[in-house]
This record gives structure tokens, C-alpha cells and sequence, in this order.
């Protein structure tokens, strides 16, 4: 069985269509109750306090079901994060801390590692200038982990833990393992089903389903501003890719990811050219700015393509030609975007 906790975010979507598909069993977690439709494809759902990985009442409800395998995707976003540290510490460490000891208890028990999946970010990278983000135009895992936001402070930790319950319990358990942490450096992700809520590459998927509606978007970074992007089902099949990745092939445990580095004037463009008639404006909010910025302008994700093949689907054009444009047309049913 799989359990995903954050289930009913952006990638719990997708990863339960995807896995529910297969006839994987699914085991959701989520302090919010599950949209309709998502729901009826787990086996279960815990919800509540009982999905809220911060709270007692989810490891021991979690520990009652014969776990495999764990996606722990529930965390909360950069923006949200900077708006309420306190609370973003808790979840996004204390319930990693959590999963990681309901794996490694699960392990122990059954006598075989309990695979953990973890979405880190671009925001563990931190850049001290806009002229130093632009030396380093593609960023390694090691280079620049100075992160400036409690999220990206709290998503280098918890890969460091991940590597530590991996490493520490088979030290203590001789040749087996309890744990296998593997992670990836996550862009920000856009998909046509849903909206983000919290994060602070937001702009991207926001000014595409805005032009989608027919509303005016108001952008808060520069046009200037570039960060990596991916479009959602590349997201999907990364995780899945290194999930399934025999561990003689890793030489590491957290790896990047890329696909697209657009600006965001680049990103208004082509939503435009889809939807001639969006109305996309600028107005910079001073603070999502300074994240951005400190984040790295492109990722080099040259280990995830030697070890496990990593290759994203979808470049820049091809992410809004055959998924991003079809998807979000289909969702909103309201504009009909100019064919290429
Ligand atoms: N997309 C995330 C955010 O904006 C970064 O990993 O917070």
C-alpha cells in the first residue's frame, strides 16, 4: 500500500490519477477533506486530525495499514511559509521527522525499507544578488545552499533527515535498511487541472488560467524574473522514475530536475499568443520578488539523467501546445485559444 500524505494538494492529484490508474492501493492523507472524485480512488483516507501529519492521531492511525512505500507530499508553500514560520516549521519538519519514524517503525517491523518520496525545491538554493543567481546559470546540488526562507531552510533539513534515517538505521540494523529517503529538487510545477495555493512561482500556472477565464492578471515579479519551471505530468513521472530506480543506479539521494527556464515575460508571451486577448500587468510585490531572486535561475540535473534516465516530456513549447493550452481550454470551457 501507498500512502500519500498531502493528498488532496496539486501533485496528489495527479500522483492518485496516476497510480489509482495502475490499481495501485492508495492510502490518502490530508488535514483537508479529499475533492470529490479523488477520494473514491483511495482504499482509504484520513482526514482530519487523523491526515495531519503533525498530530499524534496520524501515526497512529497510519502505523494500522501495511505501508510499502510513502509520498509525503504535505507541506506548506514559500509564501504562506514567510507569512507564518512557526506553523511551516511544524508541518514541514515535525511531520517529516513523523513520516520518517513511522517508516523506519514500519520497516523494522516487516524486515524491509519503507521507500520514502520527498518534493524538495529550487528554494533550498539562496543567491546573496540578482549578479550572482545570473553567474551560476545552472545550478549543481552542492553549489549555493544558502537558503533565505524558512520553506527552503526546512526542505534542506529534511533531506539531510531522510539521509540520516536512511544511513543511521541501517548502521543500527547491520546490512538492512529501514529507510530508502530519495527526493528531487522540484521547479515550480504548473498544471492545467489545479491551482497552487502559497507558493511563490505561483505567477506561472496563475497568469495561465487567469488568461484562460478572461481575467486580468496582475504579475508579482519583474518580467525579467527567471526561475526553472515544469509542467505537472513531468513532475508525476520524475517522482515515479526515481521511485523505481534499482539503488545501485543513485549515486546521491536528492536530485535536480529541470525541463524550462522562462522568464516571466517569456511565460506572458506565449500565454498570450494562446489567448490574444489576456490582460496580463505587472504589479511587483517586493517581498515574492526577494524569493524568487535568491532562487536559482536553471538547475543542472546532468545525475538524474546519467543514474535513472531523467528527460522531461515536455519542453517550453510543447508543455502549453500539447498539455497546458488543451487541458486548461477544456477545465474553463470559456476562450477558445488561437491554434498554432
Ligand atoms: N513552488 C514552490 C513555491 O513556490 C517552490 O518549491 O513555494
Amino acid at each position: 500500500m501507498v500512502l500519500i500524505t498531502g493528498a488532496s494538494g496539486e501533485m496528489g492529484h495527479a500522483l492518485i490519477e496516476a497510480l489509482a490508474k495502475e490499481g495501485t492501493p492508495v492510502l490518502a492523507a490530508d488535514v483537508r477533506q479529499l475533492p470529490h472524485g479523488l477520494a473514491e480512488q483511495c482504499v482509504a483516507v484520513l482526514t482530519g486530525a487523523e491526515g495531519d501529519v503533525t498530530s499524534p492521531a496520524f501515526v497512529e492511525r497510519a502505523a494500522q495499514f501495511p505501508i510499502g512505500q510513502i509520498f509525503h507530499l504535505a507541506a506548506v508553500l514559500s509564501t504562506a511559509a514567510e507569512r507564518d514560520p512557526v506553523r511551516a516549521h511544524r508541518v514541514n519538519v515535525d511531520g517529516t521527522l513523523a513520516v520518517l519514524s513511522l517508516a523506519q517503525q514500519r520497516g523494522e517491523q516487516v524486515r524491509h525499507p519503507v521507500q520514502v518520496m520527498f518534493p524538495s525545491t529550487i528554494a533550498v538554493y539562496g543567491f546573496g544578488s540578482l549578479e550572482e543567481k545570473q553567474r551560476i546559470s545552472a545550478v549543481r546540488e552542492d553549489q549555493a545552499l544558502h537558503p533565505h526562507t524558512l520553506y527552503g531552510i526546512a526542505k534542506l533539513h529534511c533531506e539531510r533527515l531522510g539521509e540520516y534515517y536512511t544511513n543511521h538505521y541501517m548502521q543500527l540494523a547491520g546490512e538492512a535498511r529501514w529507510v530508502d529517503f530519495r527526493a528531487l529538487r522540484f521547479p515550480g510545477l504548473i498544471s492545467a487541472e489545479t491551482l497552487p495555493s502559497g507558493g511563490t512561482s505561483d505567477y506561472a500556472p496563475e497568469m495561465l488560467h487567469a488568461a484562460a477565464q478572461g481575467i486580468t492578471y496582475h504579475c508579482f515579479v519583474r518580467p525579467s524574473t527567471r526561475i526553472p519551471f515544469m509542467a505537472m505530468p513531468d513532475g508525476i513521472k520524475a517522482l515515479r522514475m526515481l521511485a523505481n530506480a534499482p539503488a545501485e543506479h543513485l549515486s546521491q539521494r536528492v536530485y535536480n530536475i529541470g525541463a524550462f527556464a522562462p522568464t516571466a515575460e517569456e511565460i506572458a508571451a506565449i500565454v498570450r499568443r494562446y489567448f490574444p486577448d489576456a490582460v496580463i500587468e505587472y504589479d511587483v510585490d517586493e517581498r515574492r520578488q526577494a524569493i524568487v531572486d535568491s532562487w536559482c535561475a536553471d538547475v543542472d540535473d546532468s545525475a538524474a539523467r546519467r543514474d535513472w534516465g531523467w528527460q522531461p516530456e515536455y519542453d517550453f513549447e510543447r508543455a502549453f501546445a500539447e498539455y497546458l493550452v488543451p487541458a486548461v481550454t477544456r477545465r474553463y470551457r470559456q476562450i477558445t485559444p488561437v491554434q498554432q
